[in-house]
């Protein structure tokens, strides 16, 4: 089955008594009850699957967790709570019996820096930054000391640049380091990182996945290796999506590959549209064929789809300059978050890099006249149009 039938119909359509629903309803209860104790006992054993408790298992969750799992060729998946929940689970369980030192992408969104340098490091976890795009220094940080794990983005944000994942992924599977990949900016429509050999997959579900910017969550995939520890913290920690949540994230994924589809396309215009502003002084798109790691994009993307994500800087803008241009936005949303249905338009600064001090953003290239955009579904001449008018003196 192609992974645009899947979106639709895997997950679904488990067997409940002597019917089956069409869709997965949504589970409220905290516990279960089976015909025996034996039952019961071999549940709880994990020698049976079905739910016994609700911070083990749920049947609504578990239908987005075999989705999400399939779409992403893993072993096995939990939904989270959150996108960082997912996260924090992933470095954690690579931790428990590693070396406490992580190898991790110098520019990833800002919260996953500051958790492993601000929740992580106090906990004697030491973090080497290293750029994933420049190879060779991003071998020689591995391997400077043992590690327990490596942390990189599919698509770096808000730069947009694109590590090599597949040399990344041999690079760390020679040196017997697992490989955590945040794939939340390009989907599994775009690129999956357990197939290239990353070994666990992150996803902020309240972007692409939910899609509709009405979920807060997160789902981390796992090859087979790693599957059964995050299983034995998520069951012990309980950082869990709730039903509601996984039944709004298992409905968005029904129209993920729909909504990619239109958003690539979507911002292939819009980010050709603003190279060619004149009040534009620089675009950041995967789509554009000078891309710093256009060899990268042309091996792991699939013809003609970069995400919809595009970044730009306003020329000889500031703070207010930008603040006064997103203010006069009106159709496109000034919000932080990215991946839903409508266009959003973000300032990394204030947002996503605040933590950031103003030094280690300019060294990482993230200036004060910086936008993101993520590139919705609507009419892309709208989208366009409200841009035209902000631009306009
Ligand atoms: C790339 C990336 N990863 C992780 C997260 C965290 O996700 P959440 O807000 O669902 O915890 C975000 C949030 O913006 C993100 O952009």
């Amino acid at each position: 089955m192609k992974i645009e039938s899947k979106t639709v119909h895997w997950g679904d359509r488990r067997k409940a008594g002597n019917f089956t629903p069409v869709t997965t309803p949504i589970y409220t209860a905290a516990s279960y009850v089976y015909e025996s104790m034996e039952q019961l006992d071999r549940v709880f054993a994990l020698e049976e699957s079905g739910p016994s408790y609700a911070r083990y298992d749920n049947p609504t969750r578990s239908a987005l967790e075999e989705l999400v799992r399939e779409l992403e060729s893993g072993a096995g998946a939990i939904a989270c709570a959150s996108g960082m929940a997912g996260i924090h689970m992933a470095v954690l369980a690579a931790l428990m019996d590693r070396p406490k030192r992580v190898v991790a992408a110098n520019m990833m969104y800002g919260a996953t820096t500051s958790m492993l340098m601000n929740i992580f490091g106090p906990l004697g976890v030491e973090t080497a930054q290293v750029d994933p795009c420049d190879l060779a220094a991003f071998e020689a940080t591995l391997n400077e000391e043992k590690t327990a794990a490596v942390v990189v983005e599919t698509i770096a944000n808000p730069l947009l640049r694109v590590p090599a994942l597949d040399k990344i992924a041999a690079i760390c599977r020679a040196a017997d380091v697992p490989l955590i990949v945040d794939n939340t900016f390009a989907t599994p429509m775009l690129v999956r990182p357990l197939e290239l050999g990353a070994n666990i997959v992150c996803h902020s579900a309240t972007k692409y996945l939910a899609g509709h910017g009405d979920v807060l969550g997160g789902v981390i995939v796992a090859d087979q290796a790693n599957f059964d520890a995050l299983r034995t913290l998520s069951r012990t920690i309980g950082p869990v999506m709730g039903p509601f949540e996984s039944y709004l994230t298992l409905r968005g994924i029904k129209t993920l590959a729909l909504r990619v589809e239109r958003q690539c396309a979507n911002a292939c215009k819009v980010a050709s549209w603003l190279a060619a502003h004149p009040r534009v002084e620089r675009t950041f798109f995967p789509g554009d064929p000078k891309h710093p790691d256009a060899d990268s994009i042309g091996r792991l993307f699939p013809p003609n789809r970069y995400g919809g994500l595009v970044s730009f800087e306003l020329k000889g803008a500031g703070r207010t300059e930008v603040f006064r241009f997103m203010e006069k936005l009106q159709m496109v949303v000034r919000a932080t978050s990215l991946g839903d249905v409508h266009t959003l338009m973000m300032y990394p600064v204030m947002g996503s890099h605040r933590d950031l001090s103003p030094k280690h953003r300019e060294r990482l290239g993230i200036r004060d006249n910086l936008m993101r955009i993520s590139v919705g579904i609507e009419a892309v001449e709208d989208i366009i149009a409200d841009l035209e008018q902000a631009l306009r003196a």
